[in-house]
């Protein structure tokens, strides 16, 4: 692993039970709030994956930076044949297999500690997705590239939006706990995914993201 990549990876091992608390809502009244207001379109780009996963029954996926596998679960309840999720966290792959233990969905869905660049699967997943991932990634032609030619139908992917008044905030917070963080502009998306070698691609507007359904 790069020294960038062990930096995320501490980052988010430390950072997992939080990042949980998010969905769980398991904060103060206040904190719940405040991610009403502030992380809206968490929420949001979740509804446009899980729609544009559709159909999803029988179907294989790839959760590409899987965190505490909110999708590869649902996913998974709703029918797939087949998730996978990987993520270079360690915690994060102990928190999504006691979850899907815990939903007896272990059968369908298999969790891997690994980066997408070392990760070389049997067969191709008919939709590859990353969401939350491009936030971290210095370097996103090679991951798009992988998520391209892993995919069969589709790949989805959620980027955070260069012009917004959240970006320099973000930058700020997250850099003093040692997080880097990117922010994307509509041209920049439009040019990798051209490179990275996908035959058409749509790009939408979501709350402070650019979510993308590119094809292979
Ligand atoms: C913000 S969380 C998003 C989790 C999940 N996709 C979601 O939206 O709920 C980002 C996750 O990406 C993982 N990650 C960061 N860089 C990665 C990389 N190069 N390869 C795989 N996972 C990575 C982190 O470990 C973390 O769990």
């Amino acid at each position: 692993m790069s020294n960038e990549i062990q930096a995320q990876r501490a980052f988010w091992n430390s950072e997992a039970d939080a990042f949980q608390r998010i969905y769980t809502h398991r904060k103060s009244k206040f904190s719940n709030t405040l991610d009403q207001i502030f992380r809206k379109d968490m929420y949001e780009r979740y509804q446009f994956t899980i729609a544009n996963c559709e159909p999803i029954k029988g179907r294989t996926f790839l959760d590409v930076g899987c965190g505490n596998a909110l999708y590869s679960l649902e996913l998974a309840r709703k029918g797939a044949g087949k998730v996978v999720g990987i993520d270079i966290a360690e915690v994060m792959i102990g928190l999504c297999r006691q979850a899907s233990d815990a939903e007896n969905l272990s059968d369908i869905c298999t969790f891997i500690q690994t980066d997408l660049l070392e990760y070389n699967p049997d067969q191709k997943f008919d939709v590859s997705f990353g969401i939350g991932l491009f936030d971290y990634i210095k370097n996103p032609l090679p991951v798009l590239t992988k998520m391209r030619e892993v995919s069969t139908d589709k790949a989805i992917m959620a980027f955070p939006r260069l012009y917004t008044w959240r970006a320099p905030v973000r930058k700020v917070r997250l850099g003093i706990k040692g997080c880097d963080v990117y922010f994307y502009s509509a041209a920049r998306i439009n040019q990798l995914m051209k490179d990275a070698g996908f035959s058409r691609h749509e790009l939408t507007k979501v709350g402070k993201l650019y979510c993308v359904v590119a094809y292979p």
